[in-house]
This record gives C-alpha cells, structure tokens and sequence, in this order.
C-alpha cells in the first residue's frame, strides 16, 4: 500500500511540473537576434530616457509587450517599426516578452 502511495505523490508531482512549464508562457521566436535587433534598432533611442523613454524587457508585463507590439502602429516611433520585417518584429517580442517583468527571467537590456 505504501509504495503505491508513493507512486501516487511521484506522479503528482511529475504532473504540476508539466503543467507548471506549461504556465510559462514563452514566445518561440529567435530571441538571441531579436535581443541584437532590439539594441541595434530601438536602445538607439530607448535607452537613457533623453530621445525617449529607456525600455528594457523588464519595462513591462507580458501583457503590456503583447499590446503594444499588436498596436505599434499607434506609437511615435511607428516608422522605425516598420523599417523591419514581420519576422524581425516578431523576433524582438520574443525576446522582451521572454524577459518581461512578469516573465520567471526578467532582465534589463545591459
Ligand atoms: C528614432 C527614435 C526611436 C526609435 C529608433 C524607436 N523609438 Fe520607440 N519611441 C520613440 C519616441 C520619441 C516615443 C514616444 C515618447 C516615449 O514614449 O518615450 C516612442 C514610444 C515607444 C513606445 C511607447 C512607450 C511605452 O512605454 O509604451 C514603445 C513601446 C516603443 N517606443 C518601442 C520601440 C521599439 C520596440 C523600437 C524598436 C523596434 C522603437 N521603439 C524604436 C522613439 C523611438
């Protein structure tokens, strides 16, 4: 009886941390480029607050990433967007959204 108890709680636990990695919520683009395109294309002006407010990924919540990324259109900056491609776009989300502030690996941009 004991061991079967056992196996209980093993598997138990085995299955939170499936769902816990699931919960994760993690975008699958490239983020190693979309961190160099982010620095190269926006820190030129996000970065002391002087041409622009400094973002880094931790600037925001997931949530606050998602939107502004589906609504950059509405931004000041909306030119300098769209001199890059979908791909590339969709390449610096992941990396800002993978490191939000809410994400389980905020960071700054350094
Ligand atoms: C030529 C300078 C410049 C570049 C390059 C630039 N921005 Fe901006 N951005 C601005 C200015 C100016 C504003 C409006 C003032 C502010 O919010 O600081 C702005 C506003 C924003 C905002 C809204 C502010 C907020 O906190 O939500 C976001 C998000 C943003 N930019 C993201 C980006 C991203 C991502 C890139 C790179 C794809 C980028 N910007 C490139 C100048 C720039």
């Amino acid at each position: 009886m004991g061991k079967k108890l056992l196996m209980v709680v093993v598997a138990v636990c085995f299955l939170f941390v499936m769902i816990g990695s699931g919960f994760a919520a993690e975008k699958k683009g490239n983020q190693r480029k979309g961190k160099y395109l982010f620095r190269k294309n926006c820190r030129s002006c996000h970065i002391d607050g002087a041409s622009a407010k400094a973002l880094s990924p931790n600037s925001k919540t997931q949530a606050q990433w998602d939107r502004s990324f589906k609504k950059y259109e509405r931004l000041q900056c909306v030119d300098e967007w769209k001199k890059l491609s979908k791909k590339d776009r969709a390449d610096i989300l992941s990396y800002l959204y993978n490191h939000a502030f809410d994400s389980p690996t905020p960071a700054t941009c350094g």
